[in-house]
């Protein structure tokens, strides 16, 4: 039997081999990220800086003959099973409809589907998936299983695709077979993510570049304060962010909010009803943020960029309004405690902050973050540092 003990690797040959009788072809694994900073910039072609972290999730994969997909994961009871031809008549979802199978198998058979409308073909496969990375904690658990998988039906099926393109399927799954209208930075990250390095990513372009981060060299460490409020972006909040930002382009008559600078808010101001314009001041002053942090690791390094964070989080909270008051307390009390910058990370309303520390501080602050939950009665919160990782890759 499978085991919660047993590492997310050997979780995943173990459940295969339970499923199938036999041993996999070969096990692929993909990141969950943190973003440093560019939150909702990615659908308004802007820029963001994520890393991958070590939390992966594995996908033990094994080719059958009879042109039939099955999907289990630790995760749930049952496996799901459906024959390759029919993926087409489950997918699309509409947008906002609930995916046609359970949202967890919707992930890798959306994956499926995908490489199937790009071209790839193969036969059947059997996918066993085991992680650790922290579900609905905006670490991307999602985003890991598409890039898990699509690196291993690519090799298996022979379909040359290359990261980029994979990291579009995987998008294409989430947003069209789980209904959830993200953007490209989850996959991206989960793709092209190196070890000591962020990814800058011009969203619109899809061009990356790896930025040195040298925390360690540094003294330094980033803490993930993961505020167990669990966020879903398949519903509510992030679609209406997503829907105000197109009005605020419409008005400028721009492709994308990448196309509004700061120096066109006092027009936006004219232009746009109160909400929509703090709205669209978040996404034009996260993006200029982004090139300014990406620009100060270059000149100055990682202490420098703490101001950035913070700012960062301000806008969230004040004009985006997707903070949370548990992601409120954590930056708040990680910052009284000594936190270069703090900032909440992800698709907010729920999920996990970050906090740039001192090696020699992330005690103190870790403590000060769980006491400061307790006296508000929040639930306890997750805490842990991060290095940045490697992106998707095939382990066996
Ligand atoms: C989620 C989405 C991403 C991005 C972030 C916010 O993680 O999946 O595409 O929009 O929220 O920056």
């Amino acid at each position: 039997m499978t085991t919660t003990t047993q590492a997310p690797a050997a979780q995943a040959v173990a459940l295969f081999e339970e499923l199938t009788g036999h041993a996999p072809a070969g096990v692929w694994s993909a990141p969950g990220r943190v973003n440093l900073i560019g939150e909702h910039t990615d659908y308004n072609d802007g820029f963001v800086l994520p890393f991958a972290i070590p939390h992966r999730t594995y996908a033990a994969v094994g080719m059958r003959e009879d042109g039939r997909i099955r999907v289990a994961s630790t995760f749930a009871s049952e496996p799901v099973e459906v024959s390759l031809d029919e993926l087409t008549t489950l997918f699309p979802t509409a947008t906002g409809a609930e995916p046609a199978v359970a949202e967890w198998a919707a992930y890798p058979l959306g994956v499926a589907w995908a490489l199937q409308l790009a071209g790839a073909t193969g036969t059947g496969v059997d996918i066993a998936i085991a992680s650790d990375v922290p579900v609905g904690a905006g670490l991307s658990s999602s985003a890991a299983i598409e890039s898990a998988t699509a690196s291993a039906l690519n090799d298996l099926w022979n379909a040359g695709l290359d990261r980029t393109a994979l990291a579009q399927i995987g998008r294409r799954s989430e947003n069209e077979a789980v209904g959830a209208p993200t953007g490209i930075m989850d996959q991206m990250a989960s793709m092209l993510a190196e070890p000591d390095a962020a990814l800058f990513l011009d969203c619109r372009t899809l061009d990356a570049n790896l930025v040195p981060l040298s925390m360690t060299e540094a003294g330094l460490a980033i803490l993930v304060m993961d505020t167990r409020v669990s966020h879903a972006h398949s519903t509510g909040g992030y679609g209406e962010r997503r829907a105000a930002c197109e009005r605020g382009a419409a008005a400028f008559g721009v492709p994308a909010l990448r196309d509004v600078s700061i120096a066109d808010l006092d027009r936006a101001a004219e232009l746009l009803d109160e909400v929509t314009f703090r709205r669209v001041r978040h996404i034009v002053t996260e993006n200029q943020r982004v090139l300014d942090t990406v620009r100060t690791f270059r000149e100055k390094g990682p202490r420098a960029v703490g101001d950035l964070l913070v700012a960062s989080h301000v806008s969230m909270r004040d004009d985006f309004e997707i903070s949370s008051p548990e992601l409120d307390v954590a930056v708040d009390t990680a910052l009284a405690a000594g936190a270069l910058g703090a900032r909440m990370t992800g698709g907010g309303f729920g999920g996990a902050a970050i906090a740039l520390v001192e090696q020699s501080a992330v005690e103190t602050v870790s403590d000060a973050v769980t006491a400061a939950f307790a006296a508000s009665g929040f639930t306890a919160p997750n805490i842990f540092t991060v290095t940045p990782a490697a992106g998707a890759r095939r382990d066996v």
